[in-house]
């Protein structure tokens, strides 16, 4: 039963150590035959460039999805063409350069991956998350076994929402971008295994991965500060998916801590 491992937000430099350390062990261990992974806060905590994306590949991530932040890095959307196992939000608008899905293949079996942002508290433009999702299955199911879909959302009640939407539809529905995870790992009813948020992949001791107190001193007075990545408590955060027989749908979802 194939079994995908999927990363949450990798944050700057501690983030992509702790994947690159860890995670070619990670793979012979738990037998992992897909590892996604969203980067969309590799790049010192904001967006990512073509020769980050490039050194994530060689840890063994076999894709690289990305969120608001996609557009972060100078230059990046004239890059981002160039790698067939990266995809951008697919909800973006349509003029927007890179993939929206991307198709992993291991063993014989297909599996499809594709990220909607949400519009609740997300600052980037972008179109419905629900009809767009409903569009991207339908056009998936013919070029895979089973499909993954990342919901990069700050609102919970979005997230949720989205998972009982596509419940029975997807294999999983995993949430991104609160980089806080979240203790509701389930496959639902219909067969859909689910979860709030996978957690960042990057230093803990910090507020959402960036240094404490340049935050909390930001929220007191309201002046502009810069935001270092932080660098204590370094975790990998994400979920652990296994596939049931048929391969469509969810057997097991866990949420997994690296420390
Ligand atoms: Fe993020
Ligand atoms: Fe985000």
């Amino acid at each position: 039963m194939p079994k995908l491992l999927f990363i949450g937000d990798i944050v700057g430099r501690p983030g992509r150590e702790i994947v690159a350390a860890r995670l070619p062990k990670l793979r012979r261990e738990m037998g992992l035959d897909f590892v996604v992974a969203n980067a969309e806060n590799a790049a010192a905590g904001a967006g990512i460039t073509g020769a980050l994306a490039r050194s994530l590949f060689e840890t063994g991530i076999d894709a690289i999805t990305l969120g608001d932040h996609v557009w972060d890095q100078r230059g990046w959307e004239a890059e981002i063409s160039q790698f067939d196992r990266v995809c951008r939000p697919a909800n973006l608008p349509e003029s927007c350069p890179g993939r929206d899905h991307v198709v992993l293949e291991a063993g014989g079996f297909r599996l499809a991956v594709f990220t909607v942002l949400g519009r609740q508290y997300v600052g980037l433009k972008a179109d419905c998350p629900f009809l767009c999702a409903d569009r991207m299955l339908e056009r998936l199911r013919a070029l895979a076994d089973a499909i993954v879909v990342e919901i990069h959302a700050e609102a919970r009640s979005e997230k949720q929402a989205l998972g009982w939407h596509l419940d029975g539809r997807a294999a999983a529905i995993l949430g991104t971008h609160t980089h806080v995870p979240t203790a509701d790992a389930a496959v639902l009813p219909q067969g859909s295994a689910f979860i709030c948020d996978v957690g960042m992949t990057g230093p803990y001791a910090s507020v959402l991965g960036r240094e404490v107190k340049p935050v909390v001193s930001k929220f007191l007075d309201g002046m502009p500060r810069r935001f270092e990545v932080a660098t204590g408590d370094v975790r990998l955060s994400g979920a652990l998916v296994t596939l049931e027989a048929s391969g469509r749908l969810a057997e097991r979802i866990e949420l997994v801590t690296i420390r």
